[in-house]
């Protein structure tokens, strides 16, 4: 099985790779996500698979007739965040594809559909909105809100889907294809070193952190950097500097996560005080009332050294994710006698759980590093990922 998940990695590893950095660039229904979509099809077709893709942008693979009802879905995505690790996604994508070869391997048909899915969006990279896929099918999302999303460049979901050959006429909530899906299961390289210590290479996660994302934008007056007196400042680089400590700070204080990774400052030069800054934070907690009230304390600390620095400053939810528990996970942890772990890390997994049985597997990652390219994962150790993920497919579609 090593050889194989070799064979199969290599055929996906240099697409949308930045030779640079050494990660990933493969932002949603860009040329290297495409490229990525086209190597899914190319590969599902190898299997004797029936492709398709949604009007919310997922592709879909099935062994077995899709309508049957019960079907057991498996998958992952293939975007990535701005110079990501190759194993956040993929791994999961390639995995159920190799899956699916032992299973055919062992069997002439599933007794339910086998689905492989590979969601769009699912890291928010391009339009802001994480597991934006899975939250339309689910009707989390609201298409409306969703062609109203503007990428970097000002490109929206619509034109982007369209330039891809996908035509998002019937997005949102689809109840049917929901209706249809008797579990999910996603497998995923782990975002932290819980397996690397408990010395096993594949584990079951348990629980998902609640997390949001929301955007500031503080405003001032752009002015002469070298002719403004510091009291006649209206700076809103201040006021976001603060902002960002105090986030940290609230976080630690509540034993939570914040993270300011994103910054947008106009006009962005070095001899002008900024007109505007945006930023955005990412923060998670164990509880949600933790969630809300680190966040409820960011704002407050913007606004009071807002109105300090004489700046403008709003705050918008741009998601919010709400705790989510892995119903199939005792189950699936007897049997691999794999251990339990939660996860602060956001997956569709997490948005399906509220409407069919969802679990996932982990894959340990010895650097513990997510989001960035020293995320790494063995060939021995996704073998073992692929060995186990065919166990709990084989044991859900012919049960
Ligand atoms: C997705 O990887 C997230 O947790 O942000
Ligand atoms: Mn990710
Ligand atoms: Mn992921």
């Amino acid at each position: 099985m090593e050889a194989k998940f070799q064979a199969l990695w290599r055929s996906l590893a240099t697409i949308g790779r930045d030779d640079r950095s050494g990660g990933y660039l493969r932002y949603t229904y860009s040329a290297a996500d495409l490229a990525c979509r086209e190597w899914f099809v190319e590969e599902a077709l190898d299997r004797d698979l029936e492709v398709e893709v949604d009007p919310n942008g997922n592709l879909w693979a099935w062994w077995g007739d899709p309508q049957g009802g019960n079907a057991v879905i498996t998958g992952s995505h293939l975007d990535s965040v701005p110079h990501g690790g190759a194993y956040d996604g993929p791994l999961g994508v390639v995995a159920a594809l190799l899956a699916i070869d032992e299973l055919q391997a062992r069997h002439e048909a599933p007794a339910n559909a086998i689905g492989v899915v590979v969601f769009a969006e699912e890291e928010g990279s391009r339009f802001g909105v994480p597991c934006l896929g899975s939250r339309l099918l689910t009707g989390a999302m609201d298409p409306a809100r969703t062609l109203a999303l503007r990428d970097r460049d000002g490109i929206g979901v619509f034109d982007a889907m369209s330039g891809a050959g996908i035509d998002p006429a019937g997005m949102g909530h689809d109840p049917a294809r929901l209706g249809r899906i008797g579990a999910f299961v996603e497998l995923h390289v782990e975002q932290g070193r819980a397996l690397a210590d408990l010395h096993a290479p594949v584990g079951v996660a348990t629980a998902i952190w609640p997390h949001a994302r929301y955007r500031f934008d503080f405003t001032g007056q752009a002015n002469h950097a070298g002719t403004t007196r510091m009291a006649d400042r209206h700076d809103p680089m201040l006021t976001y500097a603060y902002t960002v400590l105090a986030a940290n700070k609230e976080a630690r204080l509540a034993g939570a996560h914040a993270t300011m990774g994103r910054v947008q400052v106009h006009p962005n030069a070095t001899n002008a005080i900024p007109a505007l800054v945006q930023a955005w934070l990412d923060a998670r907690a164990a509880e949600e009332s933790t969630l809300e009230s680190v966040a409820a304390a960011v704002r407050k600390r913007a606004e009071e050294r807002a109105a300090r620095d004489g700046t403008g400053v709003t705050m918008v939810t741009e998601s919010a994710t709400a705790a989510v528990e892995f119903p199939l996970a005792a189950e699936l942890a007897t049997m691999l006698g794999a251990p339990l772990l939660p996860t602060g890390a956001g997956h569709d997994a997490g948005v399906l759980a509220a409407h069919v049985p969802t679990a996932m597997l982990f894959v340990r990652n010895p650097t513990g590093i997510s989001h960035a390219p020293e995320e790494h994962a063995s060939d021995a150790d996704c073998a073992a990922g692929v060995g186990a993920l065919t166990t709990v497919l084989e044991t859900l579609a012919w049960r």
